[in-house]
């Protein structure tokens, strides 16, 4: 009697014990469900806020490098067609005065490349001055390039290929407008054998503003498919920056576009121009990606 009373006993215990088990094992499972569909999150970060979709806002960590003091920084996307994004206080004044400085003593008039002969000439439609710095010529130019290659570091999934810029970048190109200059509509993707050789196609242009303009030098996307009304600057832009998705030159800050579409197929929407400066002087400098490695 007592000895089978004592298995009961116990076996009632181990059945709750059991039960509680296999609550506490449910229960789990449901919260896994749960974090896995995105309903409830783990409160590891509360840096990321996606304001709306269109626009984000993702605050980059401050991190030690290059010349001078940045300001805050955080990436915005503009657009999705073409895909373009502007980094924020991507460099400093310090590091934008720099790139003047040095390329100030040697402009000379810009070229557009002809694309039946891969030769530079002489254009109408692009009427600045600039220069070309060496890739990795020094430290700071160096920091700045990998500042690049960290910001623009992609998988282009028709291709496969990582596109990291250090070794894919051509040397930055500083770019000077005065009053008038302007660089008509364009791609910077190349449609003939020639000058894609070196380094194949290229692939994302990332565009620094060097000063602020007063007005116009506007970057217009034309082709963009956005309502390019909405934008918040709207009413400051030129009359040529109302013909598209427009940027606003602001010194330090990046402007970053693919030329090419995630399955490594051109995208048409990436046409886009300076607009002529109407009152001040825009500096910008320009690095373009290739798809594979640029050799210098
Ligand atoms: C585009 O945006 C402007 C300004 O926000 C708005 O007035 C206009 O109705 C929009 N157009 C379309 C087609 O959505």
């Amino acid at each position: 009697m007592a000895k089978g009373r004592y298995t009961r006993v116990q076996g009632k215990k181990r059945s709750t014990f059991m039960l509680v088990l296999s609550m506490l094992f449910m229960l789990s499972l449901v919260l896994l469900m749960l974090l896995a569909l995105g309903i409830v999150s783990l409160p590891i970060s509360t840096d990321d806020s996606p304001t709306d979709l269109s626009s984000f806002r993702r605050k980059i960590s401050e991190r030690g490098d290059g010349l001078g003091e940045r300001g805050e920084q955080w990436t915005e996307v503009i657009s999705w067609e073409p895909r373009a994004f502007i980094y924020h206080n991507f460099l400093s004044k310090e590091e934008c005065d720099y790139l003047m400085s040095l390329a100030k003593p040697h402009m000379v008039k810009s070229s557009v490349v002809d694309s039946k002969t891969g030769e530079s000439k002489d254009s109408r439609v692009r009427t600045s001055s600039g220069m070309f710095l060496r890739r990795g010529r020094d430290k700071i130019i160096r920091d700045i390039e990998k500042r690049i290659a960290d910001f623009t570091v992609h998988t282009c999934r028709g291709s496969g290929k990582t596109i990291t810029t250090k070794e894919n970048g051509e040397g930055l190109q500083v770019l000077h407008y005065e009053v008038g200059q302007k660089y008509e509509p364009h791609y910077d993707y190349f449609l003939d054998e020639f000058n894609t050789k070196n380094g194949g196609q290229r692939v994302a242009t990332l565009l620094m503003y060097l000063s602020d303009v007063e007005e116009g030098g506007e970057t217009v996307f034309p082709a963009a498919k956005t309502n390019f009304s909405s934008v918040p600057w709207w009413n400051d832009l030129s009359e040529c920056g109302k013909k598209g998705l427009s940027v606003k030159p602001k010194m330090g800050d990046a402007l970053l576009f693919w030329s090419m579409m995630p399955d490594a197929t051109l995208d048409p929407s990436s046409l886009h121009g300076g607009c002529p400066v109407i009152r001040g002087n825009k500096w910008s400098s320009t690095k373009w990606m290739h798809l594979d490695e640029y050799k210098v």
